[in-house]
């Protein structure tokens, strides 16, 4: 009766020491804090995470009245990087996501990149946004044949370079669109020699 009686009331103090002092333990996944054994209230701590991870949220948390932390634990987030995504109409060449691997960034046919082709995996993400493929509007075509012609009938060069500009306006292209018309019309003339 005596030792059961004992049993409880140490029992009984434990928790109710707890109860008074103590937040529950920290916890970090891959990581290390400055605390060895039960954390008082009103006590600090600080987090740091091991090689090759990095910290996403607070460095540091404290022991509330009410045995909760604030503000809450961080976590150690690996520096490689998840597979990227693939843009719609466009996919990417690489193979290594590890930290400092590149990737690029390619588009189906028929449609042209809007965004950063070459990304690197810093910190666990990707330097960019994932990019677009957009499609390239085929009216805007004889537009650019009638600049160029503009540009190959003139005289002199700035007449020239007006009136392309000018015709290339009216056509309402971008300048990725010019690209592509321009690569096109390359790709035409160079199986035309051949
Ligand atoms: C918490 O408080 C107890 C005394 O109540 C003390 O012995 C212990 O060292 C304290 N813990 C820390 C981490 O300061
Ligand atoms: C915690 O982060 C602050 C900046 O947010 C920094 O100045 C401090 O050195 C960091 N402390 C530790 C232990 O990493
Ligand atoms: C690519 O991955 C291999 C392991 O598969 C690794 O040894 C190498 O360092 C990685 N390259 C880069 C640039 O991270």
């Amino acid at each position: 009766m005596f030792f059961w009686c004992a049993c409880c009331l140490m029992v009984a103090w434990r928790v109710s020491a707890s109860d008074v002092g103590h937040c529950p333990d920290p916890v970090l996944v891959n990581g290390e804090f400055s605390s060895s054994g039960p954390v008082n209230v009103s006590d600090k701590i600080t987090f740091m995470c091991n090689d090759h991870y990095i910290l996403k949220g607070s460095n540091r948390s404290q022991c509330l009245e009410d045995h909760t932390w604030a503000p809450p634990f961080p976590i150690c987030k690996s520096r490689d990087c998840d597979p990227p995504g693939n843009p719609v109409h466009g996919y990417f060449e690489g193979n290594n996501f590890t930290l400092g691997s590149t990737i690029s960034y390619y588009c189906e046919d028929r449609y042209y990149l809007v965004g950063v082709q070459e990304q690197q995996c810093v910190d666990g993400e990707w330097s960019s946004a994932l990019p677009v493929c957009k499609l390239i509007q085929e009216a805007p075509k004889p537009e650019c044949e009638k600049a160029l012609l503009a540009f190959q009938e003139s005289k002199n060069l700035c007449e020239a370079m007006e009136n392309f500009m000018q015709q290339l306006k009216e056509s309402g292209m971008t300048m990725e669109e010019l690209k592509y018309s321009l690569e096109l019309k390359k790709a035409e003339l160079k199986a035309k020699l051949l």
